[in-house]
């Protein structure tokens, strides 16, 4: 049929992938080729367009010009574009997800896509596939039905169990932490069958332990079972990735660059932007750097920029008890921020980070204790007067408004702040962003306060926009304001 899939073993080519959005080129005339069994890292600046790539790959998004082909399971299958007129009307033809998921295309999503009131094992066992119980005739006369879903059940637990979630196989999605969210993702792929597997950001929110069971069970599947993988990662977990990548692609201007793995792993991999030289560069030369134990292995790292003077504390937490659901998440936490300090706070999934921050916000109530801002408790107050008085807050789930495009959205968050402006599209609408350029957007439109607090907001960023979001940080404390942002518990590597 194909000379291209003629190839030994390749389950995937692409041929002159073209894909553009309102004039702006994304993909120019992309050319690829993947192996059963491989596994790439696809890396490439905010923007670059990966996410459009995985989105093409898996049906999510025609392409406007080139031809995929595919070659899982022996069935070999062509798609190209322009689409003929008799392709649109074949029934049997069509180039949708729900048919590239059944051929064995799997993806993670960059932004998740769980069911956030069903449990974590609901979530992996309603991907598995061809279920009878799914056809409610079958359901009730097929004996079958009732075994099968046993089966399900059984196999996605050990998915779960395998990626560290054996106890949280009840636990509601929308109650379980970022790093959690992601391993559920990543087995409700498997579970659904897929030989070929697009995970965009897989490691990015995840602590040492979580990024270690994705680590080990994407490398088990990757050379037991023989399942390619495509990983999309950005400047944190690129040295994680290229521990089990034979090739890389890089996505720039449109054009992509194939190399193989050890040829990059000297010169791109160490940039300077680990932690401890992010912390250097926010100290400078005068600053000093120190860090406290916290309860249950996290840690406060911080930066007094100006070493002599010793500042007023801004922001106070005084035994402060959170619960999230029936279960205690912070447990008498007290915590003291100086003006002009930089806070780095460093703790496992699910340690709280986001409830410490939605509580002294206002977003979440805590059981007992006490938050003090300029001397004043504030407890009792709702958010919006906390904002007025001079706390301002990043949330961490990148929610921009999506029918607004960027130039509106800065003028209704009236801020003039414009950190990574140049590159961002003003007519872009905020749903058609990538998720670096969510976090770029709403970084630049957090409003002026005394005190900042950021949750998580290196994720997704690119190495040039971490290095501007350093720079304002820097900027911040140099004119006595407080931040604390959060990252998950890290390791170098
Ligand atoms: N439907 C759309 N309409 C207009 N522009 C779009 C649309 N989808 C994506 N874009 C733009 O295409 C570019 C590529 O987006 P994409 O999501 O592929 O980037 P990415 O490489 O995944 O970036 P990130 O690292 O931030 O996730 C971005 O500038 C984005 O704003
Ligand atoms: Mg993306």
């Amino acid at each position: 049929m194909s000379t291209i899939l003629e190839k030994e073993n390749t389950v995937l080519s692409v041929r002159g992938l073209k894909k553009s959005f309102g004039g702006q080129v994304i993909l120019d005339d992309v050319s690829l080729d993947l192996k059963r069994g491989e596994v790439v890292l696809l890396r490439g600046e905010n923007g670059s367009g990966k996410t459009t790539l995985v989105n093409i790959l898996t049906g999510n998004l025609e392409p406007d010009k080139g031809e995929i082909h595919l070659n899982i399971n022996g069935n070999k299958e062509i798609f190209s574009w322009p689409r003929r007129w008799w392709k649109e009307v074949n029934p049997f033809d069509h180039f949708t997800p729900e048919r590239l998921v059944w051929e064995g295309v799997g993806r993670v999503w960059q932004d998740i896509r769980l069911f956030p009131t069903m449990s974590t094992l609901e979530n992996v066992m309603v991907s598995s596939p061809k279920q009878r119980g799914e056809n409610p005739a079958l359901a009730l006369i097929s004996s079958k039905a009732k075994s099968e879903n046993k089966q399900n059940k059984k196999i996605s637990s050990e998915w779960l169990s395998k990626l560290g979630l054996g106890d949280r196989l009840d636990s509601s999605c929308d109650k379980i932490s970022l790093g959690q969210m992601k391993r559920v993702a990543i087995a409700r792929a498997i579970q659904a069958g897929a030989k070929i597997l697009f995970l965009d950001e897989p490691l990015s929110g995840l602590d040492n332990s979580g990024i270690s069971y994705v680590m080990k069970y994407l490398e088990t599947i990757a050379r037991e079972s023989a399942i390619t993988l495509v990983i999309v990662e950005h400047v944190f977990n690129i040295s994680t990735i290229l521990k089990l990548a034979s090739a890389v692609w890089t996505l720039s201007h449109g054009r992509v660059q194939i190399n193989k793995a050890h040829e990059i792993k000297e010169s791109t991999v160490n940039n300077g932007n680990h932690l401890h030289n992010l912390l250097r560069q926010i100290a400078g030369n005068k600053g000093k750097i120190y860090t406290k134990q916290l309860p249950n292995g996290a840690k406060l790292n911080v930066v007094n920029t100006d070493s002599l003077e010793e500042s007023q504390a801004i922001l106070e937490v005084k035994d402060l008890v959170v619960k999230r659901g029936i279960r205690t998440v912070i447990d008498g936490l007290s915590l003291s921020l100086r003006a002009g300090h930089f806070y780095l706070l460093e703790a496992p999934n699910g340690w709280g980070k986001s409830s410490l921050l939605d509580v002294i916000a206002g977003i979440h109530p805590s059981e007992s204790g006490n938050i003090i801002l300029k001397g004043e408790e504030i407890n009792s107050l709702p958010t919006y007067s906390r904002i007025k008085k001079g706390i301002t807050y990043l949330r961490s789930q990148q929610s921009v408004f999506t029918s607004l495009n960027v130039e509106e959205q800065r003028r209704l968050a009236k801020t003039d702040r414009q950190l990574f402006g140049n590159t961002l599209n003003c007519k872009t609408k905020g749903g058609c962003l990538s998720g670096g350029e969510k976090q770029k957007l709403l970084i630049d439109m957090l409003p002026a306060a005394n005190v900042y607090l950021l949750d998580e907001p290196m994720i997704g960023l690119d190495n040039v926009s971490i290095g501007r979001l350093v720079e304002l940080i820097k900027q911040m404390t140099v004119k006595w304001k407080t931040v604390l942002i959060t990252v998950p518990e890290y390791k170098e590597v």
